[in-house]
């Protein structure tokens, strides 16, 4: 008897052995179809390469795909508890060939996997074909040599599959296995085909159409095929169970829910096990896969998935968050082949507390309330819609938890009572937001937000992925279409383009259509959960409703993606080494740099800045994955996440985490924990390097510190590194020599300018130290020296002038200094003795004017001025000596 895992690897190494390209399961969001909730079958990740729009290097391929069927064209939910075959999430083994082989190879391959492989009895076989498939009929006849009867013509569209209201479809040939007379029910087609001895296990789509539109049907390029086989069906046949709750993988959940909730699940606890089972593996797979429960779209699904086995959990009893507990359990069966599950443990088993603490705060007044108002209420009657809404919209019960609490009473929900209920609650809320101003020119955003629900972001886990145009807005009004030329906004109803917030700037990028192409310049967040897209029309039209391609430039993406890690770690470093003072003050992601604002009350060091940037680097050569939770805001910060400067957080945040710890308190813990909605690396080696660039001031107690890390990082080192080796070439030395040899330039060169200084001082005084004593003339009895002195500093004019008095001993010196632009400053000496008579600041006022300037200042010993007109330094000096014999 083979367990789960098994069969998984044996129906895939079986075709393999045949030629088959195995293929990994795709997410359980799809990314290559507009409209489709979640990944549904097998065939959802090759829809493309059916329709020959995608070409892969393989023609026949083999999966074993994840699947969700709720909320959507196929739609479990309401079921699972209650029948022996239900899932929200199964997995679906199937194979594949993309205009290979057709009918007749897939009939025989089918048939000798479930009669050589699994052994099972042809006997208990039968199998189904549309009505007027004849080929199909005949082909099981002379492949599997079954008799007429048990090939059974079915004209419905029971036999003939499509994926949605579009994509690839056609005529599909189903196989059955008879569970025994013991259980009641006919073969397919039969009155008592509902019943449960005939179950299919095995569904055999000869892919032949596509369905464009909802009227038009063309032929597939090539007739091709897609097959699907429950994987917990077939496990049941072959574990010789006739309900697919009894299969190993389910008692091993069922026994930890037994174990953790201390109750059997016998009678009618049975269906709560079977429901909790089931809703934590959809719940568990799609957490892994970047849906995160919310009140909207898919997520809105998770939480409707995750509440219903929540209140399963308190009718068992349950005090406590029960399903997180049972994660262990489903790693144990379902982790060696989803590494997912694995790897986002965490976010999982946090987004599960969380839901469940947020629910049970509510759910047991909602129950009372429902109890209250159904108290009264038969067999067959309606709950009204008001108290349905107030359920949903005060307690959090979905609607369809409220139907299902109330099932086995047999007691409905009035809907439509229900849905304009709702209908008044936006309306109301319509008119808090339609005002003036500002307001007013928002309120367009508001509206389509209203109209078409929050933009589902996949940003998180995708760079690629399909959606429908919701809106075009053109100069603040909606319109219709935009063709080539124009700027418009667009909305579509998923994107994986990151809107502007948390500092990190919007995607940039493409958006495509069958006949257009439009440049995405940035993403915008409005109307509080509408993601813009800031385009002009590049080629062709686009028009609302059309199904687009949406592609983020991702060279752009990964540099923000690495400069927004950086951030964190070098918000941490910043914390260690300057203190916990540091707070974020703002920040700046952008695809070049990054620039990060702390609160800090002086300049930073530059052994600080080295010691920040070696921390960081530290933990960026630890190449850890960087996590990500879904938290309470409190839990959060009790765990000591930061929070963003400036950022709105609801209820529910983010939770980034990277690196651990090396030393101090946190020594092992997560190096950076922080509160973040941004888009982050998946291990801090992505990052490659950060390098600071330098800090500055940018108001009272708020430093900038700038950085670019990557590609930016090495390319900025690169360029030093050249510099330095330039200045060695230069220098002729080796760069470890640079330092030395540069100061030694330094010193050699302060040296000479102060031997030149000397030499052009005494060149200047005549020679001698401080001039000769000869070198003046006599005007009217005063010993006068007047000096022109080219290339003489104005600084140093003092000093001569000093000498001169000394070497004079009673006198006037007036020495005119002319720059090398031609400019003149002008010093008048007078020595002691004569002060009385004549004043240093009034001789030095006429030099100025000589030289065309405008006076000077001093003491009456020594007075200094300048004067634009070098050319004018004699005319100076015989102004001053015309003053001394005046
Ligand atoms: N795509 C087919 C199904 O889901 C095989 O049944």
């Amino acid at each position: 008897m083979s367990g789960v895992n098994e069969i998984r690897s044996t129906f895939l190494d079986y075709f393999r052995k045949n030629g088959h390209e195995v293929v990994s399961s795709s997410p359980l969001v799809p990314r290559n179809d507009p409209t489709l909730m979640f990944t549904n079958a097998g065939m959802v990740q090759f829809k493309n390469v059916f329709t020959g729009l995608e070409k892969r290097p393989y023609s026949t391929a083999a999966t074993a795909q994840k699947c969700v069927r709720a909320g959507g064209k196929h739609n479990d939910l309401d079921n699972v508890g209650y029948t022996a075959r239900h899932h929200t999430f199964f997995e679906m083994l199937g194979n594949f060939s993309f205009g290979d082989y057709f009918k007749e190879r897939a009939i025989e391959l089918a048939w000798n996997l479930i009669t050589k492989e699994f052994g099972l009895d042809a006997k208990r076989l039968l199998v189904t074909v549309y009505h007027t498939d004849d080929e199909a009929f005949g082909l099981w006849k002379k492949i599997a040599g079954l008799s007429d009867d048990r090939i059974i013509r079915i004209p419905t569209s029971d036999n003939f599959w499509a994926m949605g209201d579009t994509g690839p479809c056609g005529p599909c040939s189903e196989i059955f296995y008879d569970h025994g007379d013991h259980i009641w029910g006919g073969p397919p087609g039969s009155p008592e085909e509902d019943g449960d001895r005939f179950i299919e296990i095995w569904n055999l789509v000869f892919m032949q159409y596509e369905q464009v539109t909802k009227e038009e049907r063309i032929d597939l390029p090539r007739p091709s095929i897609d097959t699907g086989m429950g994987l917990e069906r077939v496990a049941a046949v072959l574990q010789g169970q006739h309900d697919n709750y009894d299969i190993d993988l389910f008692r091993a959940l069922i026994s930890a829910s037994e174990e953790a909730t201390g109750v059997k699940a016998e009678g009618e606890h049975r269906g709560s096990h079977r429901v909790i089972a089931d809703h934590l593996r959809s719940s568990a797979f799609l957490i892994a896969d970047g849906v995160l429960p919310s009140n909207e779209g898919r997520g809105y699904v998770l939480r409707r998935i995750m509440r219903r086995a929540m209140r399963h959990a308190q009718l068992l009893g349950a005090r406590d968050p029960l399903l997180w507990k049972l994660l262990p359990a489903l790693i144990q069966q379902m982790g060696r082949a989803y590494p997912e599950l694995v790897r986002a443990e965490s976010l999982i088993s946090e987004t599960l507390k969380l839901e469940e603490n947020r629910f049970r705060k509510t759910l047991e007044r909602g129950l009372s309330l429902l109890s209250d108002a159904t108290n009264t209420l038969h067999k067959g009657d309606m709950l009204d819609g008001e108290t349905a809404f107030k359920l949903y919209d005060t307690y959090g019960f979905p609607l369809d938890l409220t139907q299902d609490a109330l099932r086995a009473r047999e007691i409905g929900v009035d809907i439509s009572g229900f849905t304009d209920a709702m209908e008044r609650q936006k309306a109301e809320a319509r008119s808090h937001w339609a005002g003036s101003g500002d307001k007013a020119t928002e309120t367009i955003w508001f509206e389509l937000k209203e109209k078409h629900g929050a933009t589902e972001f996949l940003g998180y886990d995708t760079e690629t992925a399909e959606g429908v145009v919701q809106a075009i807005v053109r100069d603040g009004k909606a319109v219709d279409s935009a063709s080539a030329g124009e700027q418009v906004q667009v909305v579509v109803n998923q994107t994986p383009f990151y809107g502007e917030s948390g500092g990190q700037m919007g995607d940039t990028g493409v958006i495509s259509t069958d006949n257009g192409k439009l440049d995405v310049s940035d993403t915008q967040k409005k109307g509080e959960g509408l993601f813009v897209h800031v385009t002009t029309v590049a080629e062709g039209t686009l028009k609302v409703g059309d199904a687009v391609a949406l592609t983020v430039d991702h060279a752009r993406r990964s540099r923000l993606r690495s400069n927004h890690s950086a951030t964190h770690l070098l918000h941490e470093a910043l914390r260690e080494v300057l203190g916990t003072h540091v707070a974020q003050k703002g920040s700046l992601v952008a695809p070049e740099r990054l620039r990060f604002d702390v609160s800090h009350p002086k300049p930073m060091s530059a052994e600080e800045l080295q010691k920040v940037e070696d921390m960081a680097n530290a933990i960026i050569l630890q190449n850890a994955p960087v996590t990500t939770r879904l938290m309470s805001v409190d839990d959060a910060i009790a765990e000591g996440a930061m929070a963003l400067f400036g950022e709105k957080y609801g209820d529910e945040v983010r939770v980034v985490a990277m690196g651990k710890a090396i030393e101090g308190p946190k020594a092992g813990k997560p190096y950076s924990v922080e509160l973040c909605g941004g888009t982050h690396v998946n291990a801090t080696g992505d990052i490659g390097l950060v390098r600071i660039l330098g800090e500055s001031a940018v108001g009272a107690g708020v430093r900038r510190v700038e950085a670019v890390t990557g590609e930016a990082a090495r390319t900025y080192l690169a360029e030093q590194d050249e510099r330095v080796k330039t200045l060695a070439g230069a220098l002729k030395v080796q760069p470890a020599e640079l330092v030395s040899r540069v100061e030694a330039l330094i010193d050699e060169r302060r040296k000479l300018e102060k031997e030149l200084a000397d030499a052009r001082r005494r060149l200047a005084m005549g020679g001698g130290q401080g001039g000769s004593a000869g070198d003046f003339k006599e005007i009217g009895g005063i010993k006068f020296m007047g000096k022109a002195l080219n290339g003489i500093d104005a600084k140093d004019l003092k000093g001569l002038a000093d000498e001169g008095k000394a070497s004079l001993g009673s006198g006037v010196v007036t020495l005119i200094g002319v720059s090398e632009d031609g400019k003149a400053s002008a010093v008048v000496a007078v020595t002691p003795d004569l002060v009385d008579r004549f004043s240093a600041v009034d001789l030095v006022r006429i030099a100025s004017v000589a030289l065309g300037g405008k006076g000077g200042g001093g003491r009456p010993d020594m007075a200094q001025a300048g004067g634009p007109d070098g050319a004018k330094a004699s005319e100076a000096l015989d102004a001053v000596a015309a003053a001394l014999g005046a």
